[in-house]
């Protein structure tokens, strides 16, 4: 009888964890902590202090990139261009953002020289060092500067996703430099959406 009892309660106690672990879960799925993203502070091609409070408020796409990049940065932001084009009036709700991890060369004046080729709505930031390694780290992106040449040229291996946070700056997705359109265009109007 009294095993018995120990043994009742024990099913009680197991029943009871596992529920306290299912609301714990639940919980956390209802709240999740953001696993892509966060504070920053830089500044923006037209020399504006900026934050990730400036991005709040429309969905965001950001790309790290620099503008020395022989293929990729051009490639991505020709696609953002064309994105925003797809997305009509939806594309007012988007901020598009590419963020320089080459600070040394990509100053604000570069920065705006360069975006004259892409559409007149997607912003760049630049900061200090400190600062871009800080939103590198945010973002868990990966850089990696070579070494100069005999020209004082250098190239900057560097992450090739698009990071997409909806309105409330929270991670939604990301977009693959492989993605096809039709897939970009529908996760950027998810994140619109959300
Ligand atoms: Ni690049």
């Amino acid at each position: 009888m009294r095993q018995l009892r120990i043994v009742l309660w024990i099913a009680v106690a197991v029943g009871l964890a596992s529920i306290a672990g299912a609301y714990f879960v639940v919980k956390n799925q209802a709240l999740p902590p953001s696993p892509i993203g966060g504070a920053f502070a830089m500044t923006d091609n037209t020399g504006k202090p900026v934050t990730e409070k400036d991005f709040l408020g429309k969905a965001t796409a950001y790309f790290f990139g620099f503008t020395h990049c022989p293929e990729v940065c051009p490639t991505s932001l020709f696609d953002m261009t064309q994105r925003l084009a797809a997305l009509g009036p939806e594309a007012d709700k988007l901020n598009v953002v590419f963020v320089t991890v080459d600070p040394e060369r990509d100053t604000p004046a570069v920065m705006t020289e360069y975006l004259k080729m892409f559409d007149p709505r997607i912003r760049a930031l630049t900061g200090t060092q400190e600062q871009t390694d800080a939103m590198v780290k945010a973002f868990r992106v990966y850089y990696k500067r070579e070494p100069k040449d005999a020209d004082g040229n250098y190239n900057v291996d560097h992450t090739a996703s698009i990071f997409v946070m909806d309105a409330t700056g929270r991670y939604v997705t990301l977009i693959d430099y492989h993605e096809s359109e039709p897939n970009a265009v529908r996760k950027l109007k998810r994140a619109i959406n959300s």
